[in-house]
């Protein structure tokens, strides 16, 4: 699982948590992947990580509080999505799937790895189709599956199709002699295209699954959007949901789908859903209004404050009567002043 990123585009959220660490629906999202891989019957797993590994190391540990092998691999700089593999090249003994560790999806790994073995190849690619393909790896193949082309993030209008790189590969352990060591390598700019112009056979895997790239703040409402509706599926129950959801049973003012962690206080009086979720500890004052919106732990909102379309991170302060514009992003122990009003997509909160 590829995990080294900055997660420059989820700033200010990313500066005190590596975004394998940002929570969906209140769990750390790289925990919802390893649940994925379990259940899809793999047990070893390497992580290769560079930005903020201990948060990451802290949390999983050696993996077998999962039931799982965790092996670390941690780049000094950043070696690159091809770099990476070949910096685990010892651990691999055969086929391996590769994630980019951004990825939220229902893809069914194990039919995956059926298609790998029918129909042979070098590797085969998890392809989705998006409207707008420009901002991914555009992959351009024959009837039969076979890739002969890769382009990452073409400009605008010059996408060869709608089929993108959908950032699960299932490749065999032959890809690493392609990636040259010691250096930042590519997999989407170098290896791919090297391997393909090499004749080598890349199979596109292309299904209509639920996926999203969780890589931009509108990216992740809407993740969380449609895990509680339950498009995509991933939680048990819907409606009011979560370990804290008796605070919010029956409450007037809860607008379902809600997900609450344990300890959170509600005023009687305030508003809180659609498609809102509280991390543990949060605090939500009389009146107050939260609509589509994340708030993770500890979050405080004072009376009459209002949030629409926000992600506020852990322990940000929010002051009475404040307003927090649509598609505003707080970062971590942020204070907003009471009364303040906050211009939508705002980005507060800094690296410190
Ligand atoms: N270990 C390591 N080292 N991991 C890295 C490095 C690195 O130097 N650089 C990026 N990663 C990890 C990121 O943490 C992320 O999980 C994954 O590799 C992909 O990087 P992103 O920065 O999220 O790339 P992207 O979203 O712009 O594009 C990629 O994903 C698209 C699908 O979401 C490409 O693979 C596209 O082709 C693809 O369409
Ligand atoms: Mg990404």
């Amino acid at each position: 699982m590829l995990v080294g990123g900055e997660g420059t585009r989820l700033r200010p959220l990313t500066y005190g948590t590596p975004k394998p660490m940002v929570p969906i629906v209140n769990v750390p999202f790289l925990a919802r992947t390893m649940e994925r891989l379990f259940t899809a019957g793999i047990r070893d797993v390497i992580l290769a990580a560079g930005y903020m590994p201990q948060a990451i190391v802290d949390y999983l540990g050696d993996g077998s509080r999962l039931g799982m092998k965790v092996t670390y691999a941690i780049e000094d700089t950043p070696l690159g999505t091809a770099g990476a593999l070949k910096n685990v090249e010892p651990h691999i003994t055969g086929p391996f799937f590769v994630l980019n560790g951004d990825i939220l999806t229902s893809l069914d790994l194990p039919a995956m790895r059926e298609y790998h073995e029918c129909k042979g190849g070098i590797g085969a690619l998890h392809l989705i189709r998006v409207d707008d393909p420009s901002p991914f790896g555009c992959v351009v193949h024959d009837a039969n599956g076979k890739v002969s082309a890769f382009i990452e993030k073409p400009p605008k209008g010059e996408e060869p199709t709608n089929e993108i790189n959908a950032g699960t590969y299932l490749l065999e352990r032959e890809i690493l002699d392609f990636i040259p060591a010691g250096r930042k390598v590519s997999i989407e700019h170098e290896t791919f295209p090297q391997v393909i112009a090499a004749g080598k056979a890349l199979y596109a895997y292309t299904t209509d699954d639920y996926w999203l790239d969780l890589g931009r703040p509108e990216q992740y409402l809407a993740a969380h959007r449609d895990i509680l509706s339950g498009t995509m599926p991933l939680l048990v129950e819907l409606g009011i949901t979560g370990e804290g959801r008796e605070a919010l049973l029956g409450h007037p003012g809860v607008v379902p789908p809600v997900h609450a962690a344990g300890d959170v206080v509600v005023d009687a009086s305030a508003r809180v859903g659609p498609n809102v979720v509280l991390g543990s500890g949060c605090s939500i004052g009389a009146g107050a209004v939260i609509r589509e919106s994340v708030l993770w732990d500890r979050v405080s909102v004072g009376s009459g404050a209002v949030i629409e379309q926000a992600i506020l991170a852990s322990r940000v302060t929010v002051g009475p009567k404040a307003q927090i514009g649509a598609g505003s992003v707080v970062g971590h122990d942020f204070s907003i002043e009471p009364g303040a009003m906050i211009e939508p997509a705002s980005r507060l909160g800094s690296p410190g």
